[in-house]
């Protein structure tokens, strides 16, 4: 059977609002007016279904069920018992002829304040109530390896769309002979596309390059345990050994895993098999655009930073934190240098794009976040914008008063720079040495 039309499916598998199934109440409610954001853009461009996730169930049962009914949201999961969110185990979608039946089911340490129960029978359930379908998909929100047995003992699952795992799975999996299962990692940074041809009659499928990438895994999987049990015995001190053991191990079990795989998929070539592919797609700036998302983006920011508003001109009292206009006076030529620098406009960068009033954004471009007495907060920041002399050489309260060697940082060391130039906000571009040059004054 082939199909003339490209006919496209959207799912997510959870943990799309936040990042664990905790948020402070500091951060409550700004994630919410983003998670709201991200809801209505899936609206938008339109979704068939999607499993909440604990990081997702966090921001709140009446928030997230009030929002899934203000936008339809097919959510679905059938072993979650939500107080004032009810969720079905699972839905139908039919699309030029093509009928796919999506299930969603959440591991027992998922389910935020929900009740979790037992996923087999409330899955074999579900199951039950979707009648014939072409392809069964399984959203699941629980550890992925977890997958393997549910899908062993449901026996008629197709895709398994992960959302819980960790990393993105290139290549994807083989969880038995008929299923297959894929995950996209974290950060929102990849859109993870299955591309499927169904061939009538089949079950299981024929994945496009796996063999040749699971045979390529193998191979470094195996030169990497090579080089560690070389490394071991040329200094054969325990250290190294004791080291090294957990690192076999782990070597040893992927280095089985990838060897199971490859058994199956040298098994699934004799009967008729659909074919499928699988890409991980870098959601990039050389993806345009989609105008109306784009304005709710706009707008959402608008509403953000405009609902922070500074508090008073200058650092709270009881701060030891004064700010590098409280440097001015006696140290013009370090504070001519710092002026020249990015450090000094850290703050009117964010102010440009936006964002200063994110709280995913606004620590590293502001003077002593975090610190004991220094801001918690983007509305504390008066008279500590800016990445200020404070951010490297210490709160400064006491030197003003009484200047001496001894109560102030004179140099400030490589983790000092390294809390805000992290390597993943920055993208990895920090060099200490070719930019300390540009900060010493
Ligand atoms: C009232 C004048 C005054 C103010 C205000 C002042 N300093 Fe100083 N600072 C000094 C003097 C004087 C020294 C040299 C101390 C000495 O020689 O004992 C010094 C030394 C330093 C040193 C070098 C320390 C060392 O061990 O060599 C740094 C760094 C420093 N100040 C940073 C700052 C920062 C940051 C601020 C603002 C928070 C600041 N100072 C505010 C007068 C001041
Ligand atoms: C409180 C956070 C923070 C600390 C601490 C910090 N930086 Fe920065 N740094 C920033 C931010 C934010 C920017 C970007 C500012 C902008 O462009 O608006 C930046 C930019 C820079 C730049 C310019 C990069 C470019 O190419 O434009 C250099 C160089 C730099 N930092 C060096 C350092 C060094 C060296 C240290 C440690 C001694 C340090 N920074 C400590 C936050 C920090
Ligand atoms: C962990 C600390 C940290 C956080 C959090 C952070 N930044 Fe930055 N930001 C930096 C550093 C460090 C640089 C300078 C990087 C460089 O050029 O080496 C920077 C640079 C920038 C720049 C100027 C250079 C560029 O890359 O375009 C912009 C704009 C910016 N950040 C926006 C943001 C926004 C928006 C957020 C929130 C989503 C954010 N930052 C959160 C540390 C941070
Ligand atoms: C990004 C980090 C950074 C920031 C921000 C920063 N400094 Fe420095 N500062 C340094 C470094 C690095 C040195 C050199 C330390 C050394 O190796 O002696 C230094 C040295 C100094 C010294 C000692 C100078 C000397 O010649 O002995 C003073 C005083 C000082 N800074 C004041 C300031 C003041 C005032 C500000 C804010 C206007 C400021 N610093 C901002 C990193 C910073």
């Amino acid at each position: 059977m082939t199909r003339l039309k490209n006919t496209t499916f959207v799912v997510d598998a959870g943990d799309l609002l936040w990042k664990t199934g905790k948020i402070s109440k500091k951060r409550l409610n700004q994630q919410r007016q983003k998670g709201a954001l991200i809801l209505e853009a899936y609206a938008l461009s339109g979704v068939d279904a999607m499993v909440p996730g604990e990081a997702d169930l966090s921001l709140g049962l009446d928030w997230l069920a009030g929002q899934a009914a203000m936008h339809a949201l097919p959510y679905v999961a059938a072993n979650l018992d939500c107080d004032g969110f009810s969720l079905p185990g699972g839905r139908v979608v039919e699309r030029d002829g093509v009928t796919l039946g999506f299930v969603g089911v959440v591991g027992a340490t998922n389910g935020g304040e929900c009740t979790v129960s037992a996923p087999v029978p409330a899955l074999k359930s579900a199951i039950a109530k979707l009648g014939d379908v072409d392809m069964l998909v399984l959203l699941s929100h629980q550890d992925d390896e977890a997958d393997l047995g549910l899908v062993k003992a449901l026996g008629n699952v197709d895709v398994v769309v992960n959302g819980h795992g960790r990393v993105a799975m290139k290549p994807p999996r083989r969880l038995g002979e008929r299923a297959i299962q894929v995950s996209t990692g974290t950060r929102g940074k990849k859109l993870g596309i299955v591309k499927i041809d169904q061939v009538l009659g089949a079950s299981g499928f024929i994945v496009d390059g796996l063999s040749d990438r699971l045979h390529a895994k193998i191979k470094s999987v195996k030169s990497r345990i090579e080089r560690t049990k070389k490394k071991v015995k040329k200094d054969a001190d325990g250290a190294s050994k004791k080291r090294a053991n957990p690192r076999l191990k782990r070597l040893d079990g992927q280095l089985k895993r990838l060897q199971a795989q490859v058994l199956i998929d040298e098994n699934m070539r004799e009967r008729p098999r659909h074919l499928l592919k699988n890409r991980l797609r870098g959601l990039n700036d050389d993806i345009s655009d989609h105008s109306k998302t784009q304005a709710l983006v706009i707008a959402a920011k608008a509403q953000i930073s405009g609902a922070v508003v500074l508090k008073a001109d200058k650092p709270a009292r009881g701060s030891n934190f004064v700010g590098d206009t409280a440097c001015l006076g006696c140290h013009q030529e370090q504070h001519g240098q710092w002026k020249s620098t990015p450090h000094a406009y850290a703050w009117s960068t964010l102010q440009r794009v936006g964002r200063s009033g994110d709280l995913d954004c606004w620590s590293c471009h502001v003077t002593g976040a975090g610190q004991p007495s220094g801001p918690s907060h983007p509305s504390e920041v008066s008279g500590l914008e800016n990445v200020g002399c404070e951010s490297c050489h210490g709160p400064g309260l006491a030197h003003t008063q009484t200047p001496m060697h001894s109560n102030i940082v004179r140099a400030p060391s490589e983790q000092t720079c390294a809390g805000c130039h992290d390597g993943v906000q920055d993208e990895g571009r920090f060099d200490f040495e070719a930019y300390i040059k540009r900060v010493t004054h």
